[in-house]
Parts: C-alpha cells; structure tokens; sequence
C-alpha cells in the first residue's frame, strides 16, 4: 500500500552520491568520479529521475515523497558481473585443480542436475539472492545446456525486474554425454528462447558457446548464423584462460591463426560480444578486439583461485587500442559474489603486475566500464536522469575494522578503496532494482 499523500512509484535516497562520468584509464582519473557529498537520487516507476544536492533537490521534491536517509554512505549504481555461472553456484571453493580438470570433476556433474526444473529454480532463487545481497543488479550469466535451466533464470529474473543477460550452453563436443547437444539442436533451442525472453521485462538473450573446445566448426557456424539473424543479442563465452588449454584448442584448430581468430572466423566477435578471461591472449588479439568492439570480462578471483594467470588490465586499457573491460565474478571458478571483493582482488593481481590500480579504475570497471563491456551504458551503470534505477548502498563502517579504517580515509576514493579491499556482501546496506528495494540488509 502506498501511503496517503505519497506519489506512486516514487523513492528518494539520500547519502554521498557516487557516479563515474568517464573512464579513467584513459582520462583523467582524478575528474573520473563524480561525488555529491550530501546528494539525492530521485527514482520514479524505475527510472532515475534527477539527482544533485539534498540542499537543491529537497525544495523541489513531490510533496508526501518519503527520502529514504542513507548518511554516511555511498549511493552508486548497481554492480554489474559480466561473466558468471549459476549453474555453478553450489561448487562455488572446490579444491585442488586447473580449469579443465576442475570442469571435469566439478563443473560438469554440477550442470547435469539442472536438467531438472525444481533444482534449476530453486537454484535461480539462491543465485539472485546472492547477487542482489552483493549489489549487483545485473548479471551476464552462462545457464547450463538444458533450456529449463535458461527458463528458470529468466523467470526468477522478470519476476524481481532485474536486468538479467543469460543464455543456453553450446557444447556438441569433448563433454559429458548428457551435457552435449548438436549444432541444429543448439541452434534451434537458442532461437525459441530468443523469440520468449529476449528483451522480455529487462531480460536479454545470450549466444553462450561454452568456449571452442567444446564446440565442433559446425556448431559454431550455426552460433554465428543465428548471431547475425538476431544482431541485437549477445554472444558470451570463453577465452585464453589456461595454457593447457590453449594448447588443446590450438590442436582443435589448427587452421586458425590463434584462440580469437576461431571466434572471429565463425562470425562470434563484435560488439555485444564478451570474452570471459582473455589472460593469454597475444598482441595481435588484443589489437583485433579493441577494432572489433569486443568486449573482455576480467575475473581474478577465478584466476587466482583455479591458478589460470594474471589478467594485465594496464595493457588491455592501453590508450593506443584500448579494449572494452568489465569484471565477472565467474562463480564457480570465482571465490566470491562480490564486486567489491572482485575489485579487491583486480587490485592484487594489478600489484602482482607491477602496476597497482585505482580505486576509481575498479569501480570504473564494476559499474559504467560492465555497462560500456555490455553497450548497455545508455540505461545502465550511471546514476543520471533517464537511466535505470539498479542502485547499490555502501557503508563505509559496516565492520569494526571497516569503521576503524575508514576513520583515517582521506577522500572518497579512499573510503572506496578501503570498501574494495575490506567489503563484501556486509558492506551492502540496501541495494534498489528498479526504484524498488530488493535487499534491505537489515530488514
Ligand atoms: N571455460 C569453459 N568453461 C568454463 C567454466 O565453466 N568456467 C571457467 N572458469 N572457465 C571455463
Ligand atoms: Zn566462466
């Protein structure tokens, strides 16, 4: 029920708005960030409608609109994962191997239960509870190769109006029996969840080729047919993880000249397209996805965690040919939910580069950089009239030892940086899908 006198679809959130107005690896990183120290974002039925200062704003304000008092914490756009798995989110700390042995003993027998319906919601409800716990309100997400499982995301997603981007598996080859399909089977199951949910409420279709190796040419083939019969959706899959790997998909395709070029040849590059990893990739692949528009999702917690290698964001971002970046948590592969903790380990693997990264640069890559990875960047990412109301809720003081540390924080880049290394699903005060609050942590 809407209180007497209080405008329908109407929120307003007050604290230190937080916003990036450009991107500072290839800016000026110190005037990348936008801060209103004592803001207001105003949300009507799920649209940003303005915000600026309390001081400003309060006067003007719809008369009974309730202001939702967040001071003391940071208000910034939804997190965006660009590459996960929530097929994979039971298996999520599972010990001791490298990627392909890791799919083999872990991964695969994981995605065979979601044949079943009843496990693939029940599980499609845990993984939006874990992302919106994380504040992340949207998600580029690898379903299993059952469509059901395809089905279940989208329908837990539209019922919570997230902005949910997910597809069907491709993988005619090199995996369990009953996880294969074929190039006409992938092709034809992709094509009906396209025509059902792409751009149904905010769900988005996905092409998801597991990655070549699992993929015969032909089903390839058939992948980028149906890409250029819908140009509108995404394509998302693997690359360049781990060197055995590498060295697998190369004898696979000895005809191609390196990892990107078997994308590239079946028509699977391009805007809209997202590469999880890329951590081997050569010179001339880098090259060729900045001139493609091709997008990369950098997941350390999984490259730390499955020994795959230290993704070199300095060289991605490369003035010269710099190349789309978002960060993808890659549950199962990945340690956490968290983007701020996936920000916090982007920072150590940067150190471990030589090179450490800003804080500005990880929530850059967590918010408006997923939304330009995703060209979704006019709806998502920002908080700016016109836009989506996916908003998240920080505190600064959400633990002894983040209060403790952020009592010394110099400047709101500072206190973010002590959130990216400190925070995690704790430091979510709220977060807001569409103007709506969709996980009050302390409800
Ligand atoms: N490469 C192909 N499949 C997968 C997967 O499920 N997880 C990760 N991390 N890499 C992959
Ligand atoms: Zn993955």
């Amino acid at each position: 029920m809407t209180a007497p006198g209080k405008p329908e679809g109407m929120t307003a959130l007050r604290g230190t708005v937080v916003t990036c107005r450009d991107d500072p690896f290839l800016g000026d990183p110190d005037r990348a960030l936008a801060v209103e120290i004592d803001g207001i974002v105003l949300c009507r039925d799920g649209v940003i409608e303005a915000v600026g200062p309390a001081s400003e704003l309060l006067g003007s304000m719809p008369s009974g609109a309730d202001v939702v008092d967040y001071s003391g914490c940071l208000i910034a756009p939804g997190f965006i994962d660009t590459h996960v798995h929530y097929v994979q989110t039971e298996i999520v700390a599972s010990y001791g191997t490298q990627l392909l042995d890791w799919l083999d003993r872990y991964a695969f027998p994981a995605e065979l239960a979601f044949e079943d319906p009843a496990h693939a919601a029940t599980m499609a409800r845990v993984f939006c509870d874990e992302l919106l716990r994380n504040g992340t309100t949207t998600a580029l997400v690898f379903c299993a190769v059952y469509p059901q499982s395809v089905e279940a995301l989208f329908a837990e997603a539209e019922r919570r109006g997230m902005r949910v981007i997910a597809g069907k598996v491709l993988m005619d080859r090199n995996a369990p029996e009953k996880l294969r399909d074929t190039a006409q089977q992938g092709y034809d199951a992709s094509k009906a969840l396209i025509a059902r949910w792409h751009g149904r409420g905010r769900c988005l279709y996905a092409i998801t080729p597991r990655f070549a190796g699992t993929s015969t040419p032909a089903q390839l083939d058939a992948a980028g047919a149906l890409w250029r019969e819908h140009p509108d959706v995404f394509v998302h899959t693997h690359i360049a993880e781990n060197r055995r790997e590498i060295d697998w998909t190369a004898d696979l395709f000895p005809e191609r000249k390196n990892y990107l070029d078997i994308y590239d040849h079946h028509g699977l590059i391009g805007r809209r397209a997202v590469l999880a990893h890329g951590v081997h990739l050569s010179e001339d692949e880098i090259c060729r996805c900045h001139e493609s528009g091709t997008a990369l999702a950098h997941c350390p917690t999984s490259n730390l965690f499955l020994g795959s290698g230290l993704f070199r964001i300095a060289a991605m971002k490369d003035a010269r040919r710099p190349v789309h970046v978002g960060l993808g948590t890659d549950i199962g592969g990945g340690t956490s939910f968290s983007l701020l903790a996936t920000m916090g380990a982007a920072y150590q693997v940067a150190q471990l580069n030589g090179r450490p990264l800003r804080a500005v640069e990880a929530f850059y890559l967590a918010t408006l950089g997923g939304a330009r990875a995703l060209a979704l960047d006019d709806r998502i990412g920002s908080i700016a009239p016109g836009h989506e109301a996916d908003l998240v809720v920080l505190d600064p003081h959400a633990t002894p030892l983040l209060a403790l540390r952020d009592a010394r924080s110099e400047s709101i880049e500072d206190t973010l940086f002590a959130l990216m290394m400190l925070g995690d699903d704790r430091a979510v005060r709220a977060t807001y899908v569409a103007g709506k609050p969709a996980h009050p942590r302390d409800a």
